[in-house]
């Protein structure tokens, strides 16, 4: 068995993982990420690619956001598409200014290891067998976490270990049951996506409702475009021939002033179930989890990266007081700080999906109410307001 010892040992090379990782190294607070993927498969794996104005800032001003300010798009605005007519949500005048940048969650990553591994940081990937132990509360040794690297054995013990290890990951899993209560709600469609090599047909986001369910145009560059429809959970991508999804997408997306969709090669394309997931606390003895592993939104408020950047924003500020002062206060509070952000994003993300998706069972009359709560949200300046500041971000620190 190898041994090794860190201050933080991390379990997950994603958005909260990596995000901690670097801010703890800023902080001159040492950590270890262990990975079980491959470093290409996580630079490469094709999510999110909305990210907050606070999440930029970040980025920018711990010095990874040379690349997102060059590359990223930055939006002043999105679209709410119904009726097959378009309503401008003007970020710039309702959200102080603020905007979002159009950069994908691989581009993230890749940002944030080069960074890491560039500063002589220590990534693991492709480990396997990883375990949890003695994180309890009353464990009289360290933490440590146990994996296998090319077949041999390791044991890294630290100070804590934080969980970004993702919704499948085995760090929530490891704290005991009756620990952790679960807030969950399934829902009953998923989101069929494509990126396509053909310049997007907007310049900022469309969010479609229709009555042949949600659509929405998305973008990776000025020759991207990232396309989603609602379909059924149990849908076979099989089924779904790109001929098929662009016909969907011209009916769902199509309006009466002669916008047209540009259609190009699909080069990528995946169906995502949907959930609303949250469990209370987000800690246990020296065990912290962080973003999905925490947490899931339905992907229609584009929040789940940006929610996972929010909880380690906390997390390396409490440690930073830990290994500053000794005080444990903010390690204390890190739930319950975090959850009050969590909850009013959920709350948001469910909104948003509740309002454009079409739902098994619902009749006319729910039709009808989806219908003028759009008409609501895009005519009265209180509700688009709302609309665009929960969007661009609510405050980081908002539970602080
Ligand atoms: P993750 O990104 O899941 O990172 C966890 C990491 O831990 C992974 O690299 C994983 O390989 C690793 N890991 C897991 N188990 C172990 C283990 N036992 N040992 C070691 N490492 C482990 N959000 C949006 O806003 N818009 C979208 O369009 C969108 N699309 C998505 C599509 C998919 C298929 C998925 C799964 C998520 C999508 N999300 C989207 C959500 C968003 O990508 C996540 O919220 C974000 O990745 C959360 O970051 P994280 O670091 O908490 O978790
Ligand atoms: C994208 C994903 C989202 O979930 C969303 O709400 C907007 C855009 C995207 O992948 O570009």
């Amino acid at each position: 068995m190898k041994n090794m010892r860190t201050q933080i040992g991390i379990v997950g090379a994603g958005p909260a993982g990596l995000v901690l990782s670097h801010l703890l190294h800023l902080e001159g607070i040492e950590s270890v990420v262990i990975e079980n993927r491959s470093r290409q498969y996580v630079e490469e794996r094709v999510r999110a690619g909305v990210l907050e104005q606070g999440t930029v800032d970040m980025m920018v001003e711990t010095g990874v956001g040379e690349r997102l300010k060059r590359e990223g798009l930055v939006h002043y605005g999105v679209n709410l598409r119904f009726s097959r007519r378009t309503h401008h949500i003007n970020f710039a005048e309702l959200a102080g200014g603020q905007g979002i940048t159009i950069y994908a969650q691989h581009e993230v990553i890749k940002d944030l290891s080069n960074a890491r591994l560039a500063a002589g940081g220590q990534i693991f990937y492709e480990v396997e067998d990883v375990s949890v132990d003695n994180f309890e509360p009353h464990s009289s040794s360290k933490p440590s976490i146990r994996f296998r690297k090319d077949g041999e054995p390791y044991e890294l013990t630290s100070d804590f270990i934080a969980g970004c290890d993702g919704f499948h990951g085995i760090c929530r899993p490891s704290i005991p049951s009756g620990v952790l209560e679960v807030f969950e709600r399934v829902y009953p469609f998923a989101w069929l996506g494509i990126l396509a090599e053909a310049p997007p047909s907007s310049e900022e986001l469309i969010y479609a409702y229709h009555e042949r369910g949600f659509a929405l145009l998305s973008m990776r560059s000025p020759t991207i475009s990232r396309l989603y429809i609602q379909c059924s959970p149990e849908e076979d991508i099989l089924n779904w021939p790109d001929a098929r999804i662009w016909e969907e997408l011209h009916r769902r997306l199509a309006t009466d002033d002669g916008w047209k969709l540009t259609e190009g090669p699909v080069t990528q394309k995946g169906i995502t179930p949907m959930r609303s997931f949250v469990i209370e606390p987000m800690q246990y003895g020296k065990m912290f989890l962080a973003g999905d592993a925490a947490h899931i939104v339905p992907p229609t408020g584009a929040k789940g990266l940006n929610l996972a950047v929010a909880d380690v924003r906390v997390l390396a500020r409490a440690f930073s007081e830990f290994y500053k002062s000794g005080r444990t206060h903010l390690l204390e509070e890190y739930s319950r700080t975090c959850l009050r952000r969590v909850w009013k994003v959920q709350r948001f993300s469910w909104w948003m999906t509740s309002m454009l998706h079409l739902f098994e069972g619902d009749n006319a009359f729910d039709q009808r109410r989806q219908l003028a709560e759009l008409d609501y949200v895009t005519g009265s300046r209180a509700a688009s307001q709302s609309l665009a500041e929960n969007y661009v971000g609510l405050p980081m620190d908002w539970g602080s």
